[in-house]
């Protein structure tokens, strides 16, 4: 059980959700932060009602659904340290900053997050300026162990890089002679996550790593626990006691092992030991919940079915919408809850985020993120607006890293195995993200038995493991290729048609040995608005992936690698033709308003 719950609290991350969303309105003008390029993603932590209390970074007392916040306040203050020098703003400003509340998450704002005292002057830690920071001896440390998180051992990064950054901090606290003040504590790390920041502005990547790291720093509220024994009624008196010394033995467990991310942990011990069974290392919903999300909505509830279940909207009593799935009578819940440990601790903000779930008299729900924009498929086919092709490069790229996280993932490679358009999400912001990932597994299929019963599927199966059963993550790496030349031709469907596959996959091969031309190839929906050079490299990456040959197949590192280098490209590219095109632009923009033809 201690390692359930230890891997459990290890692997909780930041879901994000809804992607187009906007800085605190009130803000922009005059509260001295610039937004502009990191939006505010809401946390999809803003489920329950009752939120426990953490210390994110070790740092203020607040809520899970607080930490988002906390994140991009910080990557603000980072841009204006920069500029300014100072790593907080004036009592005023930040005062003004504080008033705003965010669009879609009212919840959340500086005030309601317990952040006001992060201003200048109201600490010494407050006071340090940037260039001191980084100039400190002990900063080093920081800097070299927080410099980078390669996908293979990110655990292991991220570990050096908050023991470096908590005695950093606790050097600045030595320094002021205030190791014992609450305050300090949480403005120097505060001061130490915003200067570490400044070093990685210009390389989004790299602050999505750290950013995924932090929450290693947070530790719970020892206070709560009291709080918590004392909602129990007099009748649970006994366990709650009982429980409480476990919670207890756990807690000086948790001191002594880990120094890391301690999220959800003991929520879940506290909670009835058969749920604490049923819903590891995720928000357990009761069937009353689940019946009141769904009905919560007026417009259309049923989203879809899948392979494993009915999907529904629904509306949380915190107002996040999620996707509500009822899975299809399984053999055991068991296994279901087994693999459902397994799904809660894996996390990328490019994989559907699953939030909780529900398992009351037999009947089984898992509560995931609600993607707005639909999937894939239904994007290619869309007529009236067109994926435009950056935005089909970042969604390849946006899979490829997600793949890379399961491919990599730390206790062991996690294949995916239905890779598909379907199930390729788009938020508002069309952030594609993986869904569906590892169900098949999680609902105890025997691997044979996929090829059977998961339909819509075969058009997309590697060919290798058809014939031989063994899955490997060459197979989506096979069915990334079918995706990614799809992307590129705007062919949609090819579910179960192996023709139609092997058609695709043909002429792709024949385009890429020069055969035909690369306009052959190329989604006539596109009207030609494409880098071709970009498209030729995409073409030639999926072409490798779809090798008959699990052998002759890139790893998915090399997928990425590949993406990452044709996204930046593309994106260079049409910027440099947006600044020379503008005034022709702008000037038809006008003309056709004026003049409709
Ligand atoms: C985000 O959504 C709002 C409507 O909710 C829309 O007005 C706005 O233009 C969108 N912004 C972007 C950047 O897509
Ligand atoms: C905010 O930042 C963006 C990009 O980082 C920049 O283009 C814009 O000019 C900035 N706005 C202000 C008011 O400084
Ligand atoms: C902690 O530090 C803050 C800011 O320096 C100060 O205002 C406060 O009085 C200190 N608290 C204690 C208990 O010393
Ligand atoms: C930085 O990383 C190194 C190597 O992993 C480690 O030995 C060291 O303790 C870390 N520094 C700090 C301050 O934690």
């Amino acid at each position: 059980m201690a390692v359930v719950l230890i891997k459990a609290v290890f692997f909780f991350q930041i879901c994000l959700i809804f992607a187009n969303l906007t800085a605190p309105s009130p803000e922009d003008a005059d509260c001295g932060l610039n937004f502009t390029s990191s939006p505010y993603k809401p946390s999809g932590e803003c489920i329950a009602i009752d939120q426990e209390i953490i210390h994110e970074w070790d740092s203020f007392p607040t809520t899970r659904c607080c930490q988002n916040a906390l994140n991009f306040f910080t990557q603000a203050l980072a841009k204006q340290a920069i500029q300014q020098g100072n790593l907080f703003l004036h009592k005023d400003q930040w005062g003004r900053c504080a008033s705003g509340s965010f669009e879609h998450q009212p919840s959340v704002s500086i005030d309601k997050c317990g952040l006001n005292s992060l201003y200048q002057q109201s600490s010494q830690c407050s006071t340090l300026s940037l260039t001191s920071i980084l100039q400190d001896h002990n900063f080093k440390d920081v800097r070299d162990n927080c410099s980078s998180f390669t996908s293979s051992n990110f655990d292991h990064a991220c570990k050096d890089c908050t023991s470096a950054i908590k005695s950093a901090r606790d050097h600045f606290l030595h320094q002021f002679n205030a190791n014992d003040n609450e305050t300090e504590r949480a403005i120097c790390i505060v001061a130490v996550v915003i200067s570490v920041t400044t070093t990685k502005l210009n390389d989004p990547s790299l602050i999505d790593d750290f950013f995924r790291c932090l929450p290693g720093l947070n530790t719970l509220d020892k206070s709560s626990e009291d709080y918590i024994k004392i909602k129990y009624s007099l009748a649970k008196a006994l366990v709650a006691i009982v429980l409480a010394i476990f919670v207890m033995m756990m807690a000086i467990f948790l001191v002594k092992y880990v120094t890391r991310n301690a999220r959800a942990g003991r929520k879940l011990l506290l909670s009835k030991p058969k749920m604490f069974a049923s819903c590891p290392g995720l928000y357990t919903f009761s069937k009353a919940e689940i019946e009141n999300a769904i009905n919560n909505i007026d417009e259309k509830k049923f989203l879809g079915r899948g392979s494993a279940g009915k999907v529904f909207k629904g509306v949380l009593p915190s107002g996040q919408v999620v996707a509500i799935k009822q899975i299809y009578r399984s053999n055991t819940s068991d296994s279901f809850s087994r693999e459902l440990e397994n799904l809660s601790r894996v996390r990328h903000p490019n994989l559907v985020c699953l939030f909780g779930c529900c398992i009351e008299n037999g009947e089984q729900y898992l509560v995931y993120e609600y993607c707005c924009a639909g999937n894939l498929a239904q994007h290619l086919l869309r007529k009236e607006r067109v994926l435009s092709w950056e935005q089909r490069v970042k969604i390849l790229r946006d899979c490829a890293l997600a793949l890379r996280y399961l491919h990599s993932y730390i206790d062991g490679f996690i294949v995916h195995r239905d890779i598909k358009l379907t199930n390729i999400l788009l938020t508002e912001d069309l952030e594609a993200k993986l869904s569906d990932f590892g169900l098949a597994k999680m609902l105890g299929m025997e691997e044979s038995k996929v090829f059977t019963d998961v339909r819509g599927t075969i058009g997309y199966m590697d060919p290798e493991y058809m014939s031989n059963a063994k899955l490997t993550c060459a197979s989506d790496v096979y069915s990334f290729g079918i995706v990614a030349l799809q992307v590129l031709s705007g062919q949609k469907v090819i579910e179960l048609d192996l023709d139609a596959r092997d058609q695709l996959t043909r002429k792709a091969k024949d385009v890429s040995m020069g055969k035909r031309e690369l306009k052959e190839f190329e989604d006539p929906q596109l009207k030609g608005e494409v880098n071709s050079v970009d498209f030729e490299s995409i073409l030639q990456i999926a072409v490798l992936c779809v090798a008959k040959s699990s052998k002759g197949r890139p790893t998915i590192e090399v997928v990425v690698e590949e993406m990452e280098k044709v996204l930046k490209n593309t994106l260079s590219d049409k910027k440099a033709a947006e600044q020379s095109a503008l005034p022709v632009l702008k000037r038809s923009h006008s003309v056709g308003h004026v003049i409709p033809v």
